[in-house]
């Protein structure tokens, strides 16, 4: 029995060195060509083969426990650093910090705390993005469900009878249009988005007259400010002032703003005006409407956020028009600004490289 124990003892030992040779083998070359390298040299020296021969089989021997030790020592590390990556693979870790390897090995600890961050944080932006886009889908079924149920319900109503009626059906179906302009406003504004967000809209920059262009637009907007009863009022800048940006899509800020500024504003008036500064034209739409609250300030420019959602619902808005205007004011590598006080009124401005 105790034979057997014993036996048992040096198998294991046995099949350690093995190993241990093992995971060498890689120096095992290098020890060789040493060891021969050696013999060579003694030959050469001294002339005596019997002589070399002794030494060849010391430096053998020496050999074998030296790659025992390399061996073993390597196996280590490399088990270590197995069991970083296997801790790794189960999420056991939460924090870079939590990653420890022995000092010699510790080059290799930065390496593997930077891909452990890389890796959590393109995981997070990942399920941040997945969230986004569910999020987004359900906000597109919800307000598209919007007019379309309502064209349908005046559509059955003047089927169950009214289109005979001559007080009501005509009413209906102006109602039924316009739910068919919020649509196509709706679906505009998601093409825009997705255009941008996939990077697909072209932008073409040029220096134009800020002046001429601003007077233009806001000729447009002064019967719908007149309509209710506010004041639209633009402050002639330099008419040589020329600011770089593309004209288009700046047209589509600018309308966004504008529009906006009259939904929310009742009473008073609306500014636009441009500032020159050193570098830059700073372009302002100030009114003197309902205001944002403090709060919700940060999130205006989100995809469909809007602070009072069956106001601006029932006014057409869609939610779009500020994530739109941010997304191209970004392209052009600047931001969008905004101050604002309950009852007070609201200003937004940003700058456009002269
Ligand atoms: N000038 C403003 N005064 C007060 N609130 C504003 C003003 N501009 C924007 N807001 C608030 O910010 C929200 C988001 O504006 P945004 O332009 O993105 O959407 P919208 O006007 O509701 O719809 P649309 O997509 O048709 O523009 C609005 O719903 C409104 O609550
Ligand atoms: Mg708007």
């Amino acid at each position: 029995m105790k034979q057997l124990k014993a036996w048992g003892t040096d198998l294991k030992v046995w099949n350690n060195i093995k190993s241990n040779l093992n995971s060498a083998r890689v120096y095992f070359l290098e020890l060789l060509i040493f060891d021969l390298s050696i013999a060579v040299l003694t030959i050469l020296i001294f002339g005596r083969i019997e002589f070399s021969l002794v030494l060849i089989i010391l430096l053998l021997i020496l050999s074998i426990i030296l790659l025992n030790f390399l061996g073993k020592k390597r196996k280590s590390e490399l088990n270590e650093i197995k069991q970083i990556m296997n801790n790794i693979r189960k999420n056991f870790y939460s924090f870079p910090e939590e990653i420890k390897l022995s000092k010699n090995l510790s080059n290799l600890q930065e390496g593997i705390k930077l891909m452990f961050e890389k890796t959590k944080s393109d995981i997070e932006d990942l399920t941040r993005l997945q969230k986004v886009r569910s999020e987004f889908l359900a906000n597109v079924s919800h307000e598209l469900r919007t007019p379309i149920f309502a064209i349908q319900g005046y559509i059955e109503t003047l089927l169950n009878g009214a289109m005979n009626d001559e007080n009501v059906n005509k009413y209906f179906l102006e109602k039924a249009n316009q739910h068919t302009l919020n649509l196509n406003n709706l679906l505009n504004d998601l093409i825009d988005i997705s255009m941008i967000e996939s990077g697909e809209m072209r932008m073409s920059f040029r220096y134009f007259k800020i002046d001429e262009y601003i007077k233009i637009l806001v000729n447009e907007f002064l019967p719908a400010a007149k309509e209710k009863d506010i004041e639209l009022v633009y402050e002639a800048v330099n008419p040589n002032l020329q600011l770089f940006g593309d004209k288009e899509r700046l047209r589509q800020v600018m309308v966004n703003l504008i529009q906006n500024a009259i939904k929310y504003t009742e009473k008073g008036k609306i500014e636009i005006k441009v500032e020159e500064e050193q570098k830059f034209g700073k372009i302002i739409i100030r009114d003197t409407g309902i205001g944002i609250p403090q709060e919700d300030l940060s999130r205006i420019f989100e995809r469909f956020y809007r602070v009072d959602k069956a106001r601006s619902r029932a006014i057409g808005g869609t939610g779009l028009g500020l994530a739109i205007v941010k997304h191209i004011i970004e392209a052009h590598g600047s931001k969008v600004e905004v101050e604002s006080q309950i009852d007070v009124g609201s200003q937004f401005s940003f700058r456009l490289k002269k």
